[in-house]
């Protein structure tokens, strides 16, 4: 077992250290991993790291000590807030991720539907292709989750058959933007029609879009309104540290009236050292990444995240019609925005050997469970590797077909 070393070490020698430990790692910097990074390039690296070290211990929680965070933050959720066509009466929480800004999109919805409903066992209904994350929170809060399959052919929530499922105890529904299994937007227009119609809180998750659909719809793509623009929205879930670009540890939730605010803090005071009101997860949190997240936001502005945002589009394109070009590999569509699915279309193709084989090359794959396949969650830096991936692609399935391959492991590994 490790322990505590009685001596301490130089600095030189534990960074050596720190670095050799990562030689065996799949090199995000390379692009050879499918998802768990966003990376740009040096500059913007040098931009979030110098960021974070200008605030590295500094408490964000801490701000009537530290009026700057204070005021770093309130800028990263205001223009948080103006992306997302917020009103004036809007109100957004700078969170730790997309897990706990569902979370707490969650809570304060349970709250508000007890308090104002009276409902005390209450559910939600979710469309299938929502991220595990609304399950986890339910566990945690004591809500029950019904999560209705979507029968559409172009894997979008169904708001007729989410409605079907509504009963006196719901209180939430939702819909992705977009969804994280297929890419694609859920029609949250309609669905929050429904939910309005039976007066539920209507959560978007654009823990993926929320930061890179805003760019792609100005580039001229055909991304549907999924934000405050649509009537009925009640809170938003963004991921600042996906498409914003920011240091892992940073996300906003946001509620479409601050009275819902509310139903949301924590506020204490049974304890000898006297009131604790706080409205995320976290105590303590890291300064840091606050400091990271408002100085990339503004270091890339619009112009920067417009560009990075076609880079994106065109790299999704290029790999989707290499794909497509190789013969028993097909594309699902529709796809929208970063993310994508591919499949053989051969019985005599086995994709998760083909996996396989592209695991050899070096490449981390992510696997589709439902239709087995191979995931794929694309950032700037993939541009560069995407003539690689093609080559080592079509290798593969060469491979997987002289050899006639069946995947060892099974098909879908854990997300
Ligand atoms: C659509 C969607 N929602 C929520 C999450 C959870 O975000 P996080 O991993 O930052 O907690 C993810 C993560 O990929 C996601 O894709």
């Amino acid at each position: 077992m490790t322990v505590i070393p009685l001596k301490g070490r130089p600095w030189d020698e534990l960074k050596t250290e720190l670095e050799d430990a990562k030689k065996d790692d799949f090199k995000w910097e390379e692009g050879r991993m499918a998802l768990y990074f966003y990376y740009l390039d040096e500059e913007v690296k040098r931009v979030q790291q110098e960021a974070y070290k200008t605030y590295w211990t500094e408490n964000a929680m801490g701000k009537k000590t530290f009026f700057s965070m204070l005021k770093l933050e309130s800028e990263v959720l205001e223009m948080g807030l103006a992306l997302h066509h917020a009103p004036a009466n809007a109100k957004a929480t700078f969170t730790s991720g997309g897990s706990e800004s569902i979370f707490m999109a969650m809570k304060t919805a349970r709250d508000w539907a007890r308090d104002t409903k009276g409902i005390t066992e209450p559910n939600i209904v979710i469309p299938r292709t929502a991220h595990p994350a609304f399950d986890r929170s339910a566990a945690f809060l004591n809500i029950k989750v019904i999560r209705v399959p979507t029968t559409r052919a172009d894997y979008r929530a169904d708001p007729a058959e989410l409605e079907k499922r509504f009963d006196s105890n719901t209180i939430m529904t939702m819909a992705s933007a977009p969804n994280y299994p297929y890419g694609v937007f859920d029609p949250v227009a309609d669905v929050a029609d429904v939910a309005q119609k039976h007066n539920l809180w209507m959560h978007v998750d654009a823990c993926v879009g929320g930061f890179l659909a805003p760019w792609v719809k100005k580039l001229g793509y055909d991304i549907p309104d999924f934000d405050f623009s649509v009537p009925g929205v009640t809170s938003i879930s963004a991921d600042i540290h996906k498409y914003g670009y920011a240091p892992k540890g940073a996300s906003m939730m946001m509620l479409r009236d601050e009275a819902l605010h509310k139903y949301q803090v924590f506020d204490f005071n049974d304890w000898e050292r006297g009131p604790y009101v706080n409205d995320t997860m976290q105590g303590t949190r890291a300064g840091g990444v606050v400091a990271a997240a408002w100085a990339v936001m503004n270091y890339l502005g619009e112009e920067g995240y417009t560009l990075w945002a076609k880079v994106i589009m065109d790299t999704v394109k290029k790999l989707t019609d290499g794909i497509d070009a190789i013969e028993g590999l097909t594309v699902l569509k529709p796809h929208e925005l970063c993310l994508f699915v591919y499949t053989s279309e051969d019985p005599d193709l086995d994709i998760g050997a083909v996996g396989e084989e592209m695991t050899k090359r070096g490449w981390f794959i992510g696997r589709q469970a439902e239709p087995v396949g191979i995931h794929m969650h694309l950032n700037p830096v993939h541009a560069k590797t995407a003539d690689l991936y093609l080559s080592d692609l079509a290798a593969s399935v060469s491979e997987v077909r002289n050899t006639g391959a069946v995947a060892k492991q099974a098909a879908a590994a854990t997300y």
